[in-house]
């Protein structure tokens, strides 16, 4: 297959990226770059420099790579920062989003595969998460993800696109070329790795007096290389509709901070800090849909071996991407 990867220059994007590349696809990555990385982009793939906005370079892109299909990681992804520039979430995520669909119809591309969240479910009532419970987000990142699946779900219904909407729980790890480099960094095992080489002075735990075993929130972290296989597979799938990727397994953060002073073997500073704003106490994704549907066999079940990939990466770039 030929697939254009909107987005191929980020975290998840990258990793995808190279390994449908590894697989014998094709691949051209279109991205802004406003966020990702042009050292991120596997050399072995196509690289437009473009934004979703310029419907009329996004169409030319298009139409040059004939691709099979389309996997859309282009969105901005701070929860925090949604809450402040709410109108910066919609705007891209929802309708530049709409001009990648245009390009899809345009171009008679067969399939959209679509990077969604475990922000769609907001505080669920319900562990683990299926793909029935209600979908409530509590930020404008969560809903803007939202809209875009019932945008993709109404193209699928009057015009025939096809479409797979993958809700990722908290994607972690790396692979030996690629990894998270995020300007700022809000995810927690990044930032713990900073802890523990010193970059920062410690790591902030964000409330221990949930309610959960030792206090601090739990979430279910799943290999990006996972989330990869996850996406190969949709794209191959005829499934249309909505998917939750998780292991259905969950660590605290204080085991994260843990399993990364276990891998790296440095000390690692730790100060009690207020809880963070619409932090759920526990986030467990119910996977079954997936494994049955898409035949998805995630790897990597284990925290150590996620947190493994993501400090041997960062051993390779101490100081991220340089470009
Ligand atoms: N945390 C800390 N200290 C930090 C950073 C994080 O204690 O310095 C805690 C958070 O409070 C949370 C956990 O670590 O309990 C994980 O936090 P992340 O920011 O790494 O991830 P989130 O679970 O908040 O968010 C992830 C994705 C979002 C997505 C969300 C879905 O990054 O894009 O899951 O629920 F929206």
């Amino acid at each position: 297959m030929h697939v254009f990867i909107a987005g191929g220059a980020g975290y998840i994007g990258s990793c995808t990226t190279e390994y449908l590349l590894d697989h014998g696809h094709q691949v051209t990555v279109f991205d802004a770059l406003l966020n990702g990385h042009r050292q991120a982009v596997d050399p072995r793939a196509n690289f437009v420099k473009g934004n979703l906005a310029e419907l009329d370079v996004l169409e030319a892109a298009v139409e040059q790579a004939r691709p099979d299909g389309i996997i859309h990681f282009a969105a901005f992804i701070e929860v925090g920062e949604s809450m402040k520039d709410p109108l910066k979430y919609f705007r891209n995520n929802v309708a530049n989003a709409i001009n990648l669909c245009q390009a899809a119809a345009d171009n008679g591309v067969r399939k959209v595969v679509f990077s969604s969240t475990a922000a769609v479910y907001g505080m669920p009532r319900h562990l683990p998460i299926a793909e029935q419970e209600p979908k409530q987000p509590i930020n404008p990142y969560g809903e803007s993800k939202l809209m875009f699946e019932k945008i993709l779900d109404w193209q699928h219904q009057l015009r025939g696109l096809q479409y797979t909407a993958l809700r990722y729980f908290n994607a972690a790890g790396a692979t030996q070329a690629h990894g998270e480099d995020h300007h700022p960094e809000t995810h927690l095992i990044p930032l713990v790795m900073q802890a523990a080489t010193g970059e920062r002075r410690q790591i902030f735990i964000y409330g221990d007096d949930y309610d959960t075993p030792d206090g601090t929130c739990s979430r279910d972290y799943i290999h990006v290389l996972d989330l990869a296989q996850a996406h190969l597979l949709a794209l191959e799938s005829d499934y249309c509709g909505s998917l939750n990727l998780g292991t259905g397994g969950g660590n605290s953060v204080k085991q994260v901070i843990d399993a990364v002073r276990r891998v790296c073997g440095h000390d690692i500073p730790v100060e009690i800090a207020p809880r963070r704003p619409g932090d759920p106490a526990r986030l467990v994704a119910d996977s079954a849909a997936a494994k049955r549907i898409l035949g998805w066999k995630p790897q990597f079940e284990n925290l150590d071996a996620i947190v493994e990939s993501a400090w041997a990466w960062k051993q390779r770039h101490p100081h991220g991407y340089q470009e």
